[in-house]
């Protein structure tokens, strides 16, 4: 090799430089110390080793909807749990409870407002009439406490429909990992299902 071919395999070698400087941001062929690139590799390897973030696990008991959605299943927030007199047949077994001012006693909470004017639903509407532990449908058969929106749904079919595809109610958690969804009586109360009237959390003073 003569020193002419070696001045050129030096400026094409330059040229090279000048061009992939443009393109990668400098300093791939200085050698020696931390490059532009190779601070963004280390930094993709650092988020692909934590993982997405999006999913949050729904520790709170649940049950598998007796419904399908989008051709598989989803999930219901359990009710049992939360009621405070359940199991009933701790007090009511075979027949009637007696005891002087049982009902009161027990069930003097219990109010019912809900349904038409004057017209309103009694307790066995919804409640099975041996068989407390349980709510009953219109042909006579039982539904489990944790599966109430199917009570609710008999009547209130519109609103159980817009529930069932997300646009009534709400999803527990984020909108990533299993889809788990507020049952009806996680919001309504059975027996007074309305909610107060209440001014807004965040009130804008009307402009003068
Ligand atoms: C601490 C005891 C006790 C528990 C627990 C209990 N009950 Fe009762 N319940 C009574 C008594 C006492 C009466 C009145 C006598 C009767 O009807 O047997 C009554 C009556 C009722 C009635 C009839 C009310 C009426 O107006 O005729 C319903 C419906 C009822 N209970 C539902 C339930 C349900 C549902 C649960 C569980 C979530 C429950 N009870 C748990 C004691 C209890
Ligand atoms: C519209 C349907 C409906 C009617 C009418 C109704 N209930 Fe209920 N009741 C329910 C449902 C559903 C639950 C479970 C609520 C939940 O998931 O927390 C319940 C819960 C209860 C409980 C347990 C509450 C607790 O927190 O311990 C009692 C007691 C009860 N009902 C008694 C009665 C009595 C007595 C009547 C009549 C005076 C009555 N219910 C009328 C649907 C109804
Ligand atoms: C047997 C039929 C029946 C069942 C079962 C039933 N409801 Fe109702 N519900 C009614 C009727 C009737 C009204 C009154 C509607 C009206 O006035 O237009 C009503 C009213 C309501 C309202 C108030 C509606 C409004 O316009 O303000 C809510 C909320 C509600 N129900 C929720 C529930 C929930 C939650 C359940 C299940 C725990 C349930 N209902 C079960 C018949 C039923
Ligand atoms: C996340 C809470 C939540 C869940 C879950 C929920 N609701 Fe509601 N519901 C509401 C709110 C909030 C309103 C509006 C109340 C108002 O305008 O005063 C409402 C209104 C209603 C009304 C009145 C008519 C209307 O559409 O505004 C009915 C009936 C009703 N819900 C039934 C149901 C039934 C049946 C289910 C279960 C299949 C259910 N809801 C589940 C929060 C909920």
């Amino acid at each position: 090799m003569n020193g002419n071919t070696l001045a050129k395999a030096g400026r094409s070698c330059l040229l090279a430089v000048a061009a992939l400087a443009v393109v990668a941001g400098a300093g791939l062929c200085a050698g020696g110390g931390a490059s532009f690139l190779e601070g963004i590799k280390a930094h993709e390897e650092k988020l692909e080793k934590g993982g997405p973030v999006a999913v949050s696990p729904v520790t709170r008991p649940v049950v598998t909807a007796g419904e399908p959605y989008q051709g598989g299943t989803f999930a219901v927030l359990a009710r049992k749990g939360e009621i405070g007199r359940y199991p009933c047949s701790s007090c009511h077994g075979k027949g009637q409870v007696q005891f002087n001012n049982g009902l009161q006693l027990t069930h003097g909470d219990v109010v019912v407002n809900h349904g038409r004017e004057g017209n309103s639903l009694s307790c066995i509407d919804c409640h099975h009439p041996e068989d407390r532990d349980a709510l009953e449908d219109k042909k006579g058969n039982r539904i489990d406490f944790d599966h109430s929106y199917q009570l609710c749904g008999q009547c209130h079919f519109r609103q159980k429909r817009d529930w069932l595809g997300g646009a009534h109610g709400k999803r527990v958690e984020y909108w990533a990992g299993e889809r788990v969804v507020y049952n009806c009586t996680t919001c309504h109360n059975p027996h007074s299902p309305r909610f107060a009237p209440r001014f807004p959390a965040t009130y804008a003073v009307p402009l003068p």
